[in-house]
């Protein structure tokens, strides 16, 4: 089975959140499984330098008025996976972030760097001869993959099954109608049933009309889609497509979050033996400047920082928990300015039980995540979340907010869940006065120190790896080809 898998970002390449995480892992279950998975991806700067063994493999011509493009052929550093980078330096040769430009707004020109990313994976879809190899399914995800079906639909004749994942309904690509000229689309295609949304070309509702299948992240998520208050404007679409909408929990990568393994870990720990875990509490608290109190209930938020992850709760009950309930808090994050600057005063106020780093980095994230006490997530939406189930790993307890995959993977420690649920503390109310509550059972608990590790010990051992996540999406491209594609 040859799959095409279409993503902004991979990890190791280039990351701005969970999206480059399973772009980075999936692939390989999958080849694991015997797939031949090949990913398709923009050539940024960043991962036409990370990609190793790279050839120039076709001349792509300038389309979309995008300027000379060349597909170049590499391997996922650290892996043996196909890659395939658009070469297409006036569209992608920008340093920092993918997305966004200097002045922390969109590239004005994303419509066209995402249609060429869809309309390439169309293009090895229909046109063998472009590269000698060509996929039985099509699977993009996000709205920057969404075009792709739909420039299939357009073309006509034979084309591969196609899935798109959806790993966050609240970004959906969304431009002004001029843009369908450039991107080559048929006046046709702007239509209700086709790529329009209010007035606007959605790359997101493309992906969402086109594909043979959808999927989302976490099988809680697919059920919230479908309503009002999370689908973001396509309840009415994904309800009439439910009998093809599949909620696939996502896993997470053993081989780079394992505490047993950790590079940037100096004491591992695992399951059967969690004594190193104090040791990366202590050693935390001193690379962040903490007072180094084995008994201080250390929490910590590694995220981006905006209000669908609830970061103005934890801006509220912070003061009061590092002052009355005499916790520690350390931060790792960066997004809206007003969160950044929310952090930044409380971090200020408070150096002395709080540390904060606004920006990215991979080691620090691996670091908190071993060296915590408590992992905060009171997301408002969260289609999957992996952070919650790095916590579990790393024996961090995670306090969440009942939604999307929180939902799936965490069960308040006092109630019964599914077996393979971490244990955690769950609030089912997005107000500070829920998050405070939950930390302050979670310092009853933590006084109980045989019981706390007990806990921690039974998440660790919980298997989150991607292996029964894969074989689901294998029976859905399984059953696709059943099916006879889309032709
Ligand atoms: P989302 O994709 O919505 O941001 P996820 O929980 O699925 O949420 O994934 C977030 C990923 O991004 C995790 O791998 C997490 O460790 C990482 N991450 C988020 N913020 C930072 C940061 N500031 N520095 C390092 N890693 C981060
Ligand atoms: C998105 C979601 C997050 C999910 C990730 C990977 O970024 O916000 O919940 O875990 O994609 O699917």
């Amino acid at each position: 089975m040859r799959v095409l898998f279409v993503s902004s970002e991979v990890f190791p390449l280039i990351k701005t959140g969970g999206l480059a995480d399973v772009a980075g892992a999936l692939p390989l279950a999958l080849a694991r499984l015997k797939t031949d998975v090949r990913l398709l991806m923009p050539g940024y700067p960043a991962a036409l330098e990370a990609a190793t063994h790279r050839k120039v493999v076709a001349d792509l011509g300038n389309h979309l008025g995008a300027g000379p493009a060349r597909l170049i052929e590499g391997r996922l550093a650290g892996s043996n996976l196909p890659l395939l980078l658009i070469d297409c330096p006036q569209l992608y040769a920008r340093a920092g972030n993918p997305y966004l430009g200097p002045d922390g707004k969109d590239w004005p020109d994303n419509a066209k760097r995402f249609g060429l990313l869809s309309y390439t994976a169309a293009r090895l879809c229909a046109d063998k001869s472009l590269i000698g190899w060509q996929p039985d399914i099509l699977h993009g995800h996000d709205w920057q993959a969404g075009l792709a079906p739909a420039y299939l639909a357009a073309w006509g004749g034979p084309r591969p099954s196609t899935i798109f994942t959806i790993h966050n309904i609240a970004y959906q690509g969304n431009f002004d109608p001029s843009v369908l000229t450039e991107l080559e689309l048929p006046a046709l295609s702007f239509q209700p049933d086709g790529l329009e949304y209010y007035g606007n070309v959605s790359f997101l509702k493309a992906g969402c009309w086109y594909s043979d299948k959808i999927t989302t992240v976490s099988p809680t998520y697919a059920r919230q889609i479908q309503n009002s208050a999370q689908g973001c404007g396509f309840e009415g679409l994904l309800t009439a497509r439910a009998k093809d909408l599949h909620g696939i929990l996502n896993g997470i990568d053993d081989a780079i979050w394992n505490p047993a393994s950790d590079p940037y870990l100096t004491q591992h720990f695992q399951p059967g033996d969690m004594q190193g875990k104090a040791k990366n509490k202590a050693a935390l608290q001193r690379e962040l400047g903490l007072p180094m109190q084995p008994g201080r209930l250390l929490m910590a938020v590694i995220s981006r920082l905006n209000d669908h992850k609830g970061m103005d709760l934890v801006i509220n009950c912070l003061p009061d928990l590092l002052m009355n309930q005499h916790c520690q808090f350390a931060g790792l994050g960066s997004g809206d300015a007003l969160f950044e600057t929310g952090f930044t005063e409380l971090a200020d106020r408070h150096s002395h039980h709080m540390a904060l780093h606004i920006g990215y980095s991979e080691p620090l994230a691996h670091r908190i995540m071993a060296g915590a006490d408590v992992f905060l997530m009171p997301s408002r939406m969260e289609p999957c979340g992996l952070t919650q189930m790095y916590a579990l790993k790393y024996g961090t307890i995670p306090i969440v907010n009942a939604t999307g995959g929180l939902a799936d993977t965490v069960v308040d420690f006092e109630l019964e869940g599914p077996l393979n649920a971490g244990r955690g503390f769950v609030i089912e109310e997005t107000s500070p006065q829920e998050l405070r509550r939950a930390v302050l059972r979670a310092l009853a608990l933590f006084k109980d120190k045989v019981e706390w590790n007990r806990i921690a010990a039974g998440n660790a051992a919980l298997d989150f790896s991607w292996k029964q996540s894969a074989s689901h999406y294998i029976d859905l491209y399984s059953g696709l080809l059943r099916e006879g594609g889309g032709a």
